[in-house]
C-alpha cells in the first residue's frame, strides 16, 4: 500500500511541492505571459518538416505567434475529442461494470479460480470492539516502501505509533526470495536496536502482524501461500510458498524471537483500522500503487471456505479486485491500455488494477504522449520528445498529480515537468494543455472505476439504504491526488442516485500498522 504515511520523502515533497509550487508560479506567470509568444515563433524554424501544426503556423507568417498557438488548440481539440472516447466511461457502462463485479463476486465465493476475483477468505471473522489493547509490531510490505512499526493501542478507539521505513530497492523486489526476507528481518532488527536499544531484543518474544499486500491463499489467519506477484515484484521461489514460514526463517537466520501472529492484506489491515473507532465500517479500500478491496461477508456466503464455521458469523473477504475483467469483456481498453498490460511483469493479469492504481496511471499518460509525438499532434517544435519521454515509467503518477493541480494561466507547473523532468526541449502553451488534458482523462478513469468497485460491493452488502455505510480508504490516489474524492462521489451518484448519500467514504490511514496490530490482537484472543 501506498500512502502518505509510506511516501518515499521525494514523493512527498513532490505531492506537496505540488501545491506550494502551483502558487508561487501563479504569482510569477504574468511576468512570464510574454514569453510563450516569442517561444512559439522562434520554434518555427526548428520545427520538424512533417509537421501539421508547423505548416499551417508557417502559411500564417512567423508574427502571428496567438495564432499559431490558437491553431494548435484547435487542432487538438480533435485530439481530444478522439482520445476522450478512447479513456469516457459514461454512466451506463459503469452501471454494466457494477454489475459484472457482482456477478463475479459470487462465483468467486463460491469456488477457487471460478472468476477474474479471487475472493479470498481471511480468516478475520470479528471487526475490533474498541477495546483492544498492547503493544505489537507491524510489517508493510507491498507499497513504494517497506515499513517497521510498533503500535500501542490503547483499549479506547486510539493508537500511538511509531515507525521506520526503508526503501526496498528493484534488486530486492525482483532477486532472491529468500535475499528480499533477509531484508525484511535485517529492517526488523534495525528498528528493535533503534527503539528497544535498552532492551535485550533477542530475549523479548515479539508479537507481530504481517502486512503482505499481495494475492495470498490464506490457510489460516497466519498462514498462507503467494499466489501471483503484482505491483512489479517478480522475487523468486516465493510464489505458492507459505510467506509466513519465510519471514520466520528469515527471522530465525537474524536470531529474532517473534510471533508472526497475523498475515494481513493492506485492505483488510484499512477496514479494521476505521472499524476500530467507527463500527458501521463494512469495507476497505486502498488506492494507491496498487488498488484493492477488502469487506465483512456473511459467513453463509463464503461457500468455499473450509475452515470452521462454529460461532462464526462473518468474515473479511480480501477480493483481490485487481484482477476483475481481465478477460476483457466489460471496460473498453484502448490501445494504450494494452500495450501498458503487454508490457507489464505480468500481462493479462490484474489489468482492472493497471487502469486504476498508481504505479500505472503515468505510464498510460506516457504511452499517450509519446505515440501523440509520432503523429505530430504533440511537442511538434521538439521533435521526437526526448530520450526521457520514451522511458518506460519516467511519466510519474505524481507528475500527473502537479499537472492536474496546475491551474496557473500559461500552465507553467506543467511546463517545469515536461521540459526540466522530462527534458522535453520546447513545450507551447497548446502542448500543455492537451499534457493536462490526458492527465485528467486518465485519473478521472481511475477514479470513475474505482467508485463502480465501491458501487458493487455496497450494493453486494445490502448498504445502500439507510443508515448506510462507511468505507474506509487508503493510498495516495485517494488522499492526494486533486479531485479524485470528488470525481468518485459524482461517480457513485451516477451509478446509485440518490444512495450514493449513504455511503461515506473516509479516510482510513494506517491499515498497514494499526490494522494488522488490531489483527494480530484479535488473534491472540
Ligand atoms: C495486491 C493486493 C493489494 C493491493 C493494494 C495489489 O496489487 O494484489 O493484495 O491489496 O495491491 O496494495
Amino acid at each position: 500500500m501506498s500512502s502518505v504515511l509510506s511516501m518515499t520523502p521525494t514523493e512527498l515533497h513532490t505531492f506537496l511541492y505540488g501545491v506550494g509550487l502551483g502558487v508561487a508560479v501563479a504569482a510569477v506567470s504574468s511576468t512570464l505571459l510574454f514569453s510563450l509568444p516569442r517561444a512559439v515563433v522562434s520554434s518555427q524554424s526548428q520545427a520538424p518538416k512533417k509537421s501539421p501544426r508547423k505548416r499551417s503556423a508557417l502559411k500564417r507568417g512567423a508574427s502571428a505567434a496567438a495564432n499559431a498557438v490558437e491553431v494548435a488548440e484547435e487542432a487538438n481539440a480533435e485530439t481530444v475529442a478522439r482520445l476522450r472516447g478512447m479513456f469516457s466511461l459514461p454512466a451506463d457502462r459503469l452501471q454494466q461494470i457494477v454489475k459484472q463485479i457482482l456477478v463475479d463476486m459470487k462465483k468467486g465465493l463460491e469456488k477457487d479460480g471460478a472468476a477474474n476475483i479471487k475472493m479470498l477468505p481471511t480468516h478475520v471473522t470479528r471487526r475490533p470492539s474498541g477495546k483492544e489493547k498492547g503493544t505489537y509490531l507491524a510489517l508493510d510490505l507491498g507499497g513504494t516502501n517497506f515499513r517497521v512499526c510498533e503500535i500501542i493501542l490503547d483499549g479506547a478507539g486510539g493508537s500511538t505509533m511509531h515507525q521506520s521505513k526503508f526503501v526496498i530497492d528493484e534488486a530486492a523486489k525482483t532477486g532472491d526470495g529468500t535475499a528480499l526476507f533477509d531484508f525484511i528481518a535485517d529492517c526488523v532488527k534495525a528498528f528493535l536496536g533503534e527503539y528497544h536499544k535498552d532492551q535485550d531484543v533477542e530475549a523479548v518474544k515479539w508479537k507481530l502482524g504481517f502486512t503482505f499486500s499481495f494475492p495470498v491463499d490464506q490457510w489460516t489467519i497466519n498462514s498462507g501461500s503467494l499466489l501471483i506477484w503484482t505491483k512489479g515484484f517478480t522475487a523468486t521461489n516465493v510464489v505458492g510458498k507459505d510467506v509466513v514460514a519465510l519471514l520466520k526463517s528469515a527471522f530465525e537466520r537474524k536470531n529474532l524471537n517473534i510471533d508472526v501472529t497475523a498475515l494481513v492484506n493492506d485492505t483488510t489491515g484499512t477496514l479494521m483500522s476505521l472499524a476500530y473507532s467507527k463500527p458501521d465500517t463494512y469495507v476497505g479500500v486502498i488506492l494507491g500503487t496498487g488498488s484493492n478491496c477488502a469487506y465483512v461477508e456473511k459467513i453463509e456466503n463464503v461457500i468455499k471456505y473450509k475452515g470452521p464455521r462454529e460461532g462464526v458469523k462473518e468474515m473479511l473477504i480480501n477480493m483481490e479486485w485487481g484482477g476483475f475483467d481481465d478477460d476483457m469483456v466489460v471496460i473498453p481498453r484502448n490501445k494504450y491500455d494494452l500495450k501498458l498490460d503487454r508490457e507489464s511483469a505480468n500481462p493479462g493479469s490484474y489489468t482492472f488494477e493497471q487502469l486504476i492504481s498508481g504505479m500505472y496511471l503515468g505510464e498510460i499518460v506516457r504511452l499517450v504522449l509519446v505515440d501523440l509525438v509520432k503523429t505530430g499532434e504533440l511537442f511538434s517544435y521538439s521533435a521526437g520528445g526526448s530520450p526521457e519521454l520514451r522511458t518506460k515509467y519516467a511519466f510519474e503518477t505524481a507528475y500527473m498529480s502537479r499537472i492536474e493541480r496546475d491551474y496557473s494561466y500559461q500552465l507553467m507547473e506543467t511546463k517545469t515537468i515536461l521540459e526540466e523532468h522530462l527534458n522535453i526541449p520546447e513545450t507551447t502553451l497548446a502542448d500543455r494543455k492537451l499534457v493536462k488534458a490526458i492527465c485528467e482523462m486518465v485519473g478521472l478513469r481511475s477514479a470513475r472505476l474505482a467508485a463502480a468497485g465501491v458501487a458493487a460491493v455496497v450494493t453486494k452488502i445490502n448498504k445502500l439504504g439507510a443508515p448506510g455505510v462507511t468505507v474506509g480508504i487508503d493510498g495516495s490516489l485517494f488522499l492526494l491526488y486533486p479531485h479524485y474524492q470528488n470525481r468518485m462521489r459524482d461517480a457513485l451518484r451516477e451509478i446509485v442516485g440518490i444512495s450514493a448519500e449513504n455511503i461515506l467514504l473516509e479516510k482510513s490511514q494506517d491499515g498497514s500498522g494499526t490494522g494488522a496490530a488490531l489483527i494480530a490482537c484479535l488473534a491472540g484472543k
